[in-house]
């Protein structure tokens, strides 16, 4: 099978091979800490041998609960916020596109509890009343607010509409295996329960019940999922530096980040790829920005940004360089035909097809941002499907542990999302934070 090409030849001109040479050094030192578990929060490495030793049994828990659920249900609401639902929403979108919701047959898959917007949670709400639905709550601490409130919410309107007996075969809880509130809500009233061990953090969840639950629930492919990460765990475990294109990517981005270039941009030129980029966005903000440090995970969507971002890209601030997730083979092709009129002047299209011209927009993009400065990663995924996901998913996971432990921090903690809880639980009134409150409401005067 073909698996995701990582090439760094667009931007071998940025510098040195000794520069790289040096950093490949560390990029292994790196890879030996992780793979002998003594680097630094190696409690949290359950994700790395995840795809030969996960769970099967609750593998195929997985699947049957989503057989079930497509079998009463017409559309499955995802309660679940951060690492919690970033990469179930990724792979929906990789594997079914962004306009599945809109097409007339199929499982619509929508997502709650990642916002506390009362407008979004009233529409899904209404639009709810008339379609046959089940939940999955999926938190790790089952104590996270967003999705607490949207479970409620949900959970309200299951118990209207099917009886509190009936909601009970709608409600798929997915939590910690030994504690938490959702842990104990879900054995007192009996839901079907899900697991995320306690060693694999939410951000690197997604090969995890957390994810597999709703992908399956869209009726893809989870088996070839698990293959592909299973490949990608393989060629990803090769200790010689140039043969792992893991430790290759994160010694250039530390590379990268020495040089001034602070920011990496993960570009796609499907648009179904978007949601992939936002999982990025929080692996590697969450694993990397801390003690003050790290490079700052963007993303752009082209060609579309190319007419808004884009100016930034070729002409701003030089301080990004650019990684592309390229599709080679589209899911479909559309031949561009021959206009009488030919008005727009692109006769000369006629007989090729739109995916050529998106690689075109592709090359061109590539070697005008490199004149600009702006060095070019990528990564080219021959197909679009499961297995390839399985992969990216994996080779993101394990570049982003690698390349934490280059820069010196703990890539598998995530102190520094605490600091808004606390001062909203605080303003709210939450009890055991009256201490705080008034010297907030103080500063807010
Ligand atoms: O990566 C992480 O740990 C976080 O993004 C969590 O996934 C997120 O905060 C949700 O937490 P929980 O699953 O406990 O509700």
């Amino acid at each position: 099978m073909n698996t995701p090409v990582f090439s760094y030849k667009n931007a071998e001109s940025f510098f040195d091979k000794q520069e790289l040479d040096q950093m490949g050094k560390k990029a292994a030192k790196a890879m030996e800490e992780l793979e002998s578990g003594t680097g630094r929060g190696n409690d949290f490495l359950g994700w790395l041998h995840l795809p030969e030793n996960y769970d099967r049994d609750e593998f195929e828990r997985v699947k049957k609960a989503s057989e079930k659920i497509r079998s009463n249900s017409k559309a499955l609401i995802v309660i679940g916020i951060g690492g919690s639902y970033l990469g179930a929403r990724a792979a929906i979108e990789f594997l079914n596109g962004t306009l599945s919701n809109a097409k007339a047959d199929g499982m619509k898959v929508f997502f709650a509890g990642n916002s506390i917007s009362s407008s979004y949670h009233y529409e899904l709400l209404e639009m709810m009343k008339d379609v046959d639905f089940s939940v999955n709550v999926i938190s790790k601490s089952g104590t996270t607010t967003e999705p607490a409130i949207a479970f409620r919410l949900f959970k309200e309107l299951l118990e209207e509409k099917y009886g509190r007996e009936g909601a009970k075969e709608r409600i798929y809880v997915t939590t910690d295996k030994q504690k938490g509130a959702l842990l104990d809500l879900a054995k007192e009233e009996g839901y079907e329960r899900f697991t995320i061990a306690d060693d694999v953090g939410g951000r690197y969840s997604v090969l995890t019940s957390v994810g597999l639950l709703p992908i399956a629930a869209i009726g893809a492919d989870i088996d070839q999922l698990m293959e592909g990460a299973k490949a990608a765990h393989d060629d990803l475990a090769e200790k010689e530096f140039e043969k792992n294109p893991a430790m290759v990517y994160a010694a250039l981005r530390n590379l990268f980040l020495e040089k001034g270039k602070s920011v990496e941009i993960l570009v796609n030129y499907e648009p179904s790829l978007q949601y992939f980029s936002e999982w990025y966005k929080q692996l590697f903000a969450e694993s990397e920005g801390k003690e003050n440090k790290g490079l700052f995970p963007a993303s752009l969507n082209f060609s579309s940004d190319l007419h808004s971002m884009g100016q930034f890209v070729q002409e701003g601030t030089r301080i990004m360089f650019e990684t592309v997730v390229s599709i080679d083979s589209p899911k479909y092709d559309i031949q561009v035909k021959e206009d009488d009129k030919n008005v727009d002047g692109l006769n000369f299209l006629a007989g090729k097809t739109i995916d050529f011209v998106n690689k075109k927009a592709y090359q061109g993009t590539v070697l005008a941002h490199c004149d600009g400065g702006v060095p070019n990663l990528s990564l080219h995924v021959p197909q679009q499907d499961a297995f390839n996901l399985g992969y990216l998913f994996y080779f993101f996971e394990k570049s982003c542990a690698i390349s934490g432990y280059i820069l010196g921090i703990n890539p598998f903690d995530q102190p520094g999302v605490e600091a808004y809880k606390k001062n909203m639980f605080a303003l709210l009134g939450k009890p055991g934070y009256d201490d705080m409150k008034a010297e907030l409401e103080s500063r807010l005067k």
